[in-house]
């Protein structure tokens, strides 16, 4: 990143001493605030102001709630995710405000058990489950059981996504619940893309069909305008095809004027309620 600005989180300098870690999943230097390695840990009130990396990263915790946290960094800052969560368990947040230059939130790999509610995202890249499937040094990159509950999306990039790489990395996404969200002019509001590759080029699995599996994920309640034609994009692995999505109560336009439109490739699920742009599940 260009220019790395300090941060002025006060807290950040009571956690500096855990930001050189010795981190084998090498996402703990250089974040503004870290809690790893650490159970029944509350993070509450925090504000983060232009890191340089990650805002706030849970690294292989149990049991850790980020309670009212605000970060804010410019819309075009690299690398600079909101909250994120890797190989933990029971974390839950809540009454978070992120204005960033990538995702919201993040879920990494090795992530279960996790309750995320009222989250206000603008500008940023949404709330992204992955991405997964890039070497992590992990021998399986599972996720499970998440949900996430009431959030607003402003002018994001994405709103509710999962991404994976392509390539052999073994893996899988299950037991996801998007409830209660609201869209205001976002690119992608609903988006699976287990062709990640945010360069468009130079990717590790690039064009190879994701070995992650992907099921059991419901969007309830999904609401708004998409600042694009597809609002939602299920693009899924021609070997391991999503399977059990589900869509319950989707009313989303193409920029609060016309018909918007669903995009599936690979994927199985089903239709509940009224369902806007028509499903092609
Ligand atoms: C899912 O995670 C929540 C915490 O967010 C927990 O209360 C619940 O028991 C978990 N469900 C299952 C089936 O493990």
């Amino acid at each position: 990143m260009a220019m790395a600005k300090p941060v002025l989180s006060l807290l950040v300098h009571l956690h500096a001493a855990l930001l050189f870690l010795p981190d084998p999943a090498g996402v703990a230097v250089y974040n503004s605030l870290t809690i790893a390695n650490s159970k029944n840990v509350v993070v509450a009130g925090v504000r983060s102001v232009d890191s340089e990396l990650f805002h706030v990263v849970v690294l292989q915790c149990h049991g850790v709630t980020v309670r009212g946290v605000t970060v804010e960094a410019p819309a075009d800052s690299p690398n600079t995710d909101g909250i994120h969560l890797h190989m933990s368990s029971h974390v839950s947040v809540y009454d978070a405000r992120i204005s960033t230059g990538d995702d919201c939130i993040s879920v990494g790999p090795g992530n279960s058990h996790l309750w995320i509610e009222r989250v206000a995202c603008g500008p940023g890249h949404g709330i992204s489950i992955g991405s997964l499937g890039k070497q992590q040094g992990m021998e399986v990159e599972a996720v499970q059981n998440v949900t996430v509950k009431t959030t607003w999306f402003t002018g994001t990039m994405n709103g509710l996504r999962i991404k994976t790489w392509g390539g052999s990395k073994r893996g899988f996404v299950t037991g996801v619940t998007f409830a209660d969200s609201t869209m205001s002019g976002v690119d992608n509001p609903i988006i699976i893309d287990q062709n990640y590759c945010p360069d468009s080029s130079g990717c590790p699995g690039a064009g190879r069909s994701s070995s992650i599996r992907i099921s059991d994920v419901r969007y309830v309640g999904i609401r708004g305008s998409s600042a694009t034609l597809v609002a939602v994009n299920f693009d899924c692995s021609r070997s391991n095809p999503c399977s059990g999505i589900s869509l319950q109560d989707v009313a989303l336009t193409y920029q609060n004027r016309a018909a918007a439109k669903s995009y599936c490739r690979n994927v199985q699920g089903t239709t509940l309620g009224l369902v806007l742009p028509p499903s092609c599940l």
